[in-house]
């Protein structure tokens, strides 16, 4: 071999040595360069295989001895199943609901009766005329949330009367009666409509930052609407509901109050963060859009003001009348008055045309930290 050869292959060995390295550190090392190439980032799931929501429910029992000395649960529950078959063409009665779910107690608590829970989560659901929806959501989020070996409970907070529907303001309201109860690790802002499709999308919050759940829906082709869509199913830790001061207490009618609330995470520092595609799947209940839950015409214009007004109108700010708290066989009912909206007239400003929320994105502030 001649010497000049000799120097061009040391120098071919060279560079393709630097090229390796540079590919493996710009994957982030072995390891992921490894789950990149054959697994492809997220799990899958295969949506045509579905499990009965209440598989695998019966195996849940106390134990003999009483609940003295119970192991901690697991990290990872052995019921889960995966993918399951939701159907809304029969209303199930609320007495089969309870039947199915023997272990759920007054006022729609429950703790496994068979180890200790490692968190404690509680369900808002904003409501009113909804108690078809609402049975849904029961006979499917009940042996859903048992399966998780979760402790938990779920409030319903109906809006009394008939003015104009005010969801922020109800979850508002239904974070500050849930901590009465119990110092919960995790709220679940959750749509009565919205069914969730997998088991292993767990309810636990994100202790870092917000958590969108409900990102991949089936009204909208199973895809994030916009970027920072925020509406639907929500996680937040009471902690980080405080520090973005709630949710604004000024959205009266439909639209608007989750662009304010991604708007608000932001200027107190967070982001949101969200479960991977293939897992927060969820189903929506159809239904015409309600009367006295109009279309908010005022929304543009608040949402230009979240800037100036979050630290003014939120948690801090909210008043309200409880008219009843009931303990249901299934879920607490909170009953309350939150006041009226601002009155017709002075709604008079420009309107969008917006099918709930994908072109909301336009007269967003940029928002940052
Ligand atoms: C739960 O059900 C699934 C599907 O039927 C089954 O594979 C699994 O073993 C069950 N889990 C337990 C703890 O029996
Ligand atoms: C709301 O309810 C009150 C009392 O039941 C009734 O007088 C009023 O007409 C209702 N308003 C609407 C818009 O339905
Ligand atoms: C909750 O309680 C109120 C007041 O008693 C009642 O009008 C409403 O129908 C109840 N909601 C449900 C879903 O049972």
């Amino acid at each position: 071999m001649s010497p000049w050869l000799d120097r061009q292959c040391t120098f071919v060995i060279l560079v393709a040595s630097q090229l390796c390295f540079l590919v493996y550190y710009s994957f982030g090392g072995l390891q992921s360069m490894v789950t990149f190439l054959f697994w492809g980032g997220e799990p899958t799931w295969d949506y045509t295989k579905t499990h009965d929501v209440y598989t695998n429910l019966s195996l849940i029992q106390r134990p003999i001895s009483g609940t003295q000395g119970l192991p901690d649960c697991p990290d990872k529950s052995p019921y889960l199943v995966g993918p399951l078959s939701i159907q809304f063409d029969r209303i199930p009665p609320l007495a089969v609901i309870q039947e199915r779910n023997p272990l759920i107690q007054e006022g729609g608590f429950y703790t496994p009766p068979n180890c200790m829970p490692r968190y404690r989560t509680a369900l808002i659901v904003p409501h009113r005329n909804r108690e078809t929806h609402l049975r849904h959501f029961l006979y499917y989020l009940h042996p859903f949330l048992q399966r998780q070996q979760l402790q938990y409970g779920i409030y319903v907070i109906h809006q009394a009367g008939n003015q104009t529907f005010n969801r922020a303001k109800l979850l508002n309201v239904g974070v500050k009666e849930a901590l009465r109860d119990e110092e919960w690790d995790c709220l679940f802002l959750h749509d009565v409509d919205l069914i969730p499709e997998n088991d292993h999308n767990l309810y636990v919050c994100d202790p870092q930052n917000p958590k969108h759940v409900s990102i991949a829906m089936n009204k909208f082709g199973y895809r994030l609407p916009y970027k920072t869509y925020f509406g639907g199913v929500s996680a937040v830790t009471p902690e980080q509901y405080l520090q973005m001061n709630g949710f604004p207490n000024e959205y009266w009618g439909w639209g608007g109050e989750d662009d304010d609330i991604a708007t608000r995470l932001q200027l107190a520092g967070m982001r949101i963060s969200r479960p991977p595609l293939s897992l927060g799947r969820y189903k929506m209940i159809k239904h015409k859009l309600d009367s006295g839950n109009e279309e908010n015409p005022r929304r543009f214009d608040l949402l230009f003001r979240t800037r100036r007004t979050w630290r003014q109108d939120g948690m801090n700010s909210l008043s309200y009348v409880t008219l009843s708290r009931q303990r249901l066989p299934l879920f607490t009912n909170i009953t309350v008055d939150i006041g009226l909206g601002p009155t017709r007239k002075s709604q008079q400003l420009p309107r969008g045309k917006n099918p709930k929320g994908i072109e909301t994105g336009i007269n967003r502030p940029s928002g940052g930290t």
